[in-house]
Parts: C-alpha cells; structure tokens; sequence
C-alpha cells in the first residue's frame, strides 16, 4: 500500500507540472507539433488506484513503442474527474476546450463516462474508453469517434450466471453500488443466471461511493440465499469482502462476483478474499507468454503488480499507437484513425482481441477463484464475447 501512496503523490505533482505548460500561447502548441493527449481518470477517491493503473498501462504501451505517436512527440494532460458524474461534462471540457488535447483518454466510472460521451460526439475528439462500461457509449450514443479498451458492464455478469447454477446455486441474491455500473452488471447477471435456470431471491444495493454495508449483510443472512453475487470495485471491494467475513457470511453462504470485487485489492482484502469465484476478461495467473512479458515488465517499472485496470490501459496505449502509426501522425486523417483503430487485432495480456462494430472488446471471459493471494483461471467461461451493440447506428 505504501508504494500505491507513493504513486499517487507522485501523479498529484505532475497534475501541478502539466497545468503550468497550459500558460504556453497557442503559436507555440501548434509549432511544437506534439499529440496531445488528456487523461481524464480518477486520482482521488474510491478509483483512485485505478486512475493510476490505467495511466501507467498506457504509459508503458507507448514507452515500449519509444514514446511516440506517429513518429511525433507527446504532451500529456492530466484532470481528477473524482468519479463525480456532476462534473464529467466540465472536466472533459477543460481538456478539450482548454487544453485543446487530440485525444481524451478515460475514464472509469460510468456516469461520469456520459459526460465524456457527450463532448466527444459535440466535438469530434478522439475518445478512449479505458475501463467505463456504460452500454451507452458503445450502444445508442455510440460514435466514430469513441473506443472501448475495456468491456460493457454487463460483458462480465453475462457469463456469470451459468457457472454459478453449474456450482449448484439456485436462488442468488445480487447486491451492488446503485448507478448504472451495477445496474448494468445486474443485467448481465439475470440474464445469464435465469437462463441457466436460476433465481435472483433478492436486488440489494446502495449509492455510491457509501461504504456502509452492515444493514445489507444483515438483511443477506435473514434470506439465506445459496449465494451472493455483487459488483463492487476499487476501495469499497475489499471493505464488502471483509464485511462480508466480520458478519459471519463467508464459508456459509458462497460470495460471487463480476472479477472487479478481487482486482487490486487481495492483498487489502486479506484471507476473506480467498475462495470467490469472478468471471472476468483477465487473469492475473494467465498462461500466455504475452501476460507473463507484460507482468514482468510492470512490476519492473512501477514496483506494483498490475490488474485488469493496467491492462486496460496498457490496451488503450497499443490502440492508440497503431491508430496514430497508420496516419503518420496525422491527427487530421480521421476517417483513417478511426478504420485503423475499428479493424485493429490487439495483442493483449488477456489474450488478443478485436473490435466489435460498435467498439467495444470481443473478449474471453475467464473464470477464476482466488487462491493464495491471486485470482487462478479455472476455466473459461465464455468464448469471444461480444456486446450486442443495440441501437449504435455507425455511419448510418
Ligand atoms: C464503471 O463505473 O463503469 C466501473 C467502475 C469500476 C469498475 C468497473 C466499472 O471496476
């Protein structure tokens, strides 16, 4: 955890160096040449820590490609969107309007995500999605302009519901931060497990970011379902998996999950993490020598394990490289950016995959447990998993 503070602090300061070249006069911007690229995640806050993963995952993906794009320089930009929905739309602004970035790289939380959403179609700017899983962004407002390096919240829950009634789970409660995150999840989640033949008992939730679980978990041991499933991510997921424990739930009644509950955070969760099953497109134990390369290399750089966040972001940065490559840096060439990016194969640490119509990731879908200390792949649960894209009307 200390090293994580480290890095955090370490942000806030280049939050404060990349305000200062804001005072640069606009002749000087346009002659310098670079790409400009704004970081819209959050640093404060419940996702802090995933703000800083995904930064760091793109940081890398460039590194590796020796740091430019397109053969140009880059100037970075950086805003603490604090997961405040309220603010998505003057946050993004400021990047794009102030800031005047090529491209927005985030963000993470959902709502917040439909204010990015909404600058991006106004204003045409190039847009990744690096973790945000709002249907919308690739559904009915989805754009040319907008990519996901991520999921749509109910990618994960959608090839949960089945493993769990294979595990003998008949009646399930669901329980989960109410915003459209988990509303989302919850989607997938129904869908899948009544499908299978399974019953939701129960629909719990609370706003985010309260943390204040103790009344739900009491109300859980009243119903006595055979299982929990939830979403909950970033630094309340390892505070509802040790609640879940204190209130004597854990080992009695099987706690599931869509596999943000045990990102990041086994090490903060302690032993209550050990035993739940996730669906999620990504493993840490994955056997592949891309994620073996990719681990390594992180650990390496930042002194930190990484997560699904990292790879997300590692993902965005291989995008946007091979975006940029295919234009020679020219960030007039839209139509061409955007065919790159939509026909783009990324070699990932969760595997390769590619873009469905809509932009959104085809994936697999992993099922894991967490055992020792680390999410372990027991099986794969669903093959190259496409959201449906509903009501994205591309180029029509
Ligand atoms: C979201 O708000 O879309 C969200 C946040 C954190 C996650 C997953 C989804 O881990």
């Amino acid at each position: 955890m200390t090293t994580r503070r480290l890095v955090l602090t370490r942000s806030a300061a280049v939050v404060g160096a990349a305000s200062t070249g804001l005072l640069l006069p606009q002749i000087a911007r346009a002659q310098s040449g670079k790409v400009r690229v704004g970081f819209m995640l959050p640093y404060t806050g419940t996702y802090a820590q995933l703000g800083v993963a995904i930064e760091n995952g793109v940081r890398m993906a460039i590194d590796e490609k020796g740091g430019k794009l397109g053969g140009r320089e880059i100037e970075w930009f950086k805003v603490d969107d604090e997961s405040e929905p309220a603010k998505g739309v003057e946050n993004a602004n400021r990047l794009v309007q102030r800031d005047k970035v090529d491209v927005i790289i985030g963000t993470v939380h959902s709502g917040v995500q439909m204010g990015i959403q909404k600058v991006a179609r106004e204003s045409g700017v190039l847009s990744i999605i690096p973790n945000a899983g709002v249907h919308a962004a690739t559904r009915a407002l989805c754009a040319p302009n907008v990519f996901r390096t991520s999921f749509t919240n109910s990618q994960p829950t959608l090839a949960l519901g089945k493993p769990m009634f294979d595990r003998g789970v008949k009646k399930a409660v669901w329980i989960t931060h109410k915003y459209a995150a988990g509303d989302e999840a919850f989607e997938g989640f129904r869908e899948s497990f009544t499908k299978a033949g399974g019953t939701v008992v129960k629909e719990l939730g609370l706003p985010f970011p309260q943390v204040e679980f103790q009344a739900l978990l009491t109300e859980i041991a009243s119903i006595k379902p055979d299982a929990v499933a939830c979403f909950f991510a970033g630094a309340a997921a390892p505070k509802f998996i040790r609640d879940y424990a204190a209130a004597g739930l854990k080992g009695k009644i099987p706690l599931y999950g869509s596999g943000f509950l045990t990102e990041g955070v086994i090490e903060a969760a302690g032993p209550a993490a050990e035993g739940i099953v996730t669906t999620m497109h990504y493993s840490d134990s994955l056997d592949i020598p891309r994620n073996k390369q990719f681990r390594l290399a992180y650990a390496k750089m930042f002194r930190l394990q990484p997560d699904v966040y990292a790879v997300q972001g590692y993902d965005a940065g291989q995008l946007l490289v091979q975006g940029l490559a295919a234009v020679k840096g020219d960030l007039g060439n839209k139509q061409a950016i955007s065919k790159a990016m939509e026909s783009a194969v990324i070699d990932s640490p969760r595997g390769k995959w590619t873009m469905s119509k809509s932009h959104n990731p085809v994936q697999d879908m992993y099922l894991r447990v967490v055992e020792k200390g680390e999410n372990k792949v027991i099986g794969v649960a669903a093959k190259a998993l496409a959201d449906s894209g509903a009501g994205c009307k591309m180029g029509a």
